[in-house]
């Protein structure tokens, strides 16, 4: 291990290598503050070279390696757990290479934050259309491997559907390089797609071709009052109808989750002059030269807001945004939660919502579920607080597993999925082995074993533990 450690240091300089207790510290405490990981030194090379060298370094000793981008993972995925373990910073790597609106593309290191992609888009005249709470630490590398979701996929899809290409280093240390951004690829298999989305365990990405859409003409932004999170299905359904697809965001916020921002977030302020059970934040863009979309008419046609407010300035519609995107840390504030980042199928999801709720509030006596966020996606953050008065360390302690397992029993018998943007991490692999149905573990374990097969790569995180590889 000191070899491997001395080569390392001489191969990446002191700005790429430390061994340090108090450097690598807040590298190995995931963003809720749920784990704190061990690992043996923190490595940020400067380019795919070095990223490739301590791949294969760390291949030939046996050591793993646990890529990390901007931290933000809510799964902790990017946590190091094993004090032989190489953290993998690619934040040194933060360059955008190339934009090209002609291909509609842009190619942009993995270390490059989210919103440094939607800076050098706009340059260009593009947009890339994927955009998330943590747009100001998440980064491409990370974005691609959970294949993140956010606020705009109701229109554009996941990361999955907006990576062209990829440029990664494999577990042995060997170059994958796709970052061509063919738009039509016939050769078999889809690496990149495979990549995306495997959490850092069968290489680590480098770069990630990514796709444009046209630039953006005028947002508008509303804020809807709501009697039933049906009567929200209902009005997606409606404006989609009256919009054509302008209708980009369509995020749900119950009375509950917007009391907790505005309790905890300085500067927020209700929207609306008086509560409602339900909110729905609106975003329809129109596209450049076209006249702004006609929100408040089709709002109102539909009959069925309580009331609704249509931003009048982009601060106004900052400021309607920064409600809903506060709610994590609203929450994160106010103490702990079960957090459950669950799918089903879009028109099961307001009947889903309320049966679960109230599922959990009879088998937990006193317990308070929060469940907020992309109703237009069939994706909801169903999140479970401890009863009030209770500690909530010793609660958790006691009852999270039981809250999680009972939680994700529910989705899985309404059809769904315990995991819909987050990834599975560290902290849902076992609910994920314990519910997933046995073609889709052995697929996944032989596509690990056969090109991790050493197993170094973001050992813990997302395939439960592998099967030994068959030597017949
Ligand atoms: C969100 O939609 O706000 C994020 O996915 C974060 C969360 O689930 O808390
Ligand atoms: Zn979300």
């Amino acid at each position: 291990m000191t070899d491997l450690l001395d080569r390392l240091a001489r191969r990446l300089g002191p700005r790429g290598f430390t061994a340090d207790r108090d450097a690598m510290a807040p590298w190995l405490v995931d963003w809720r503050g749920r784990m704190r990981g061990r690992a043996a030194a923190l490595v940020s090379p400067a380019d795919r070279d070095e990223v490739a060298f301590v791949v294969a370094a760390a291949a030939a000793a046996g050591v793993p390696v646990v890529p990390q981008g901007g931290n933000t993972s809510m799964v902790a995925g990017a946590t190091a757990d094993d004090p032989d373990a190489l953290i993998l910073s690619l934040r040194r790597m933060n360059a955008v290479r190339r934009v090209s609106p002609e291909d509609n593309m842009l190619v942009a290191e993995a270390g490059t934050i989210l919103h440094d992609v939607h800076v050098a888009a706009e340059a260009a005249g593009r947009r890339f259309p994927l955009s998330l709470a943590a747009k100001g630490s998440a980064t491409v590398g990370g974005l691609v491997s959970t294949n993140a979701g956010g606020t705009q996929v109701l229109r554009f899809g996941p990361m999955r559907a907006l990576v062209l290409g990829i440029e990664a280093v494999l577990p042995d240390g060997g170059l994958f390089e796709g970052l061509s951004a063919l738009r039509k690829d016939n050769r078999g298999y889809d690496l990149r797609q495979l990549l995306a989305g495997a959490e850092g365990t069968l290489g680590v990405i480098t770069a990630a071709a990514l796709r444009l859409v046209p630039a953006a003409g005028s947002r508008t932004v509303a804020w809807v009052g709501l009697a039933t999170a049906q009567d929200a299905l209902v009005l997606l359904r409606q404006l989609e109808g009256a919009t054509g697809d302008a209708i980009e965001s369509f995020e749900i916020v119950p009375a509950d989750a917007l009391e907790l921002v505005l309790r905890h977030i300085p500067g927020t302020r209700a929207p609306l002059a008086r509560g409602h059970r339900w909110h729905v934040l609106i975003e329809a863009v129109a596209p450049k030269g076209a006249p702004p979309v006609p929100l408040d008419e089709a709002i109102l046609a539909t009959g069925l807001a309580e009331d609704a407010v249509i931003a009048t300035s982009e601060a106004q519609a900052d400021a309607l945004w920064r409600l809903r995107e506060s709610i994590s840390e609203a929450e994160r504030i106010d103490g702990m939660a079960a957090k459950h980042d669950i799918a089903v199928p879009v028109s099961a999801m307001p009947g889903f919502m309320a049966e679960a709720r109230a599922a959990v509030e009879a088998r937990f006596a006193g317990v308070r579920v929060i469940a907020f966020g992309h109703l237009g996606d069939g994706n909801v953050h169903f999140n479970v607080r401890a009863p009030a008065g209770a500690d909530d360390r010793a609660w958790f302690a006691q009852q999270g597993a039981v809250v999680s397992a009972f939680v994700h029993d529910l989705v899985t018998a309404a059809g769904g999925t315990l995991s819909a943007e987050h990834g599975i991490g560290r902290l849902k692999r076992a609910e994920f082995a314990r519910l997933a149905d046995p073609a889709r573990l052995a697929a996944m374990r032989a596509i690990k074993n056969a090109l991790d097969p050493g197993g170094i790569m973001n050992p813990g995180v997302l395939v439960p533990l592998a099967e030994a590889p068959s030597l017949s």
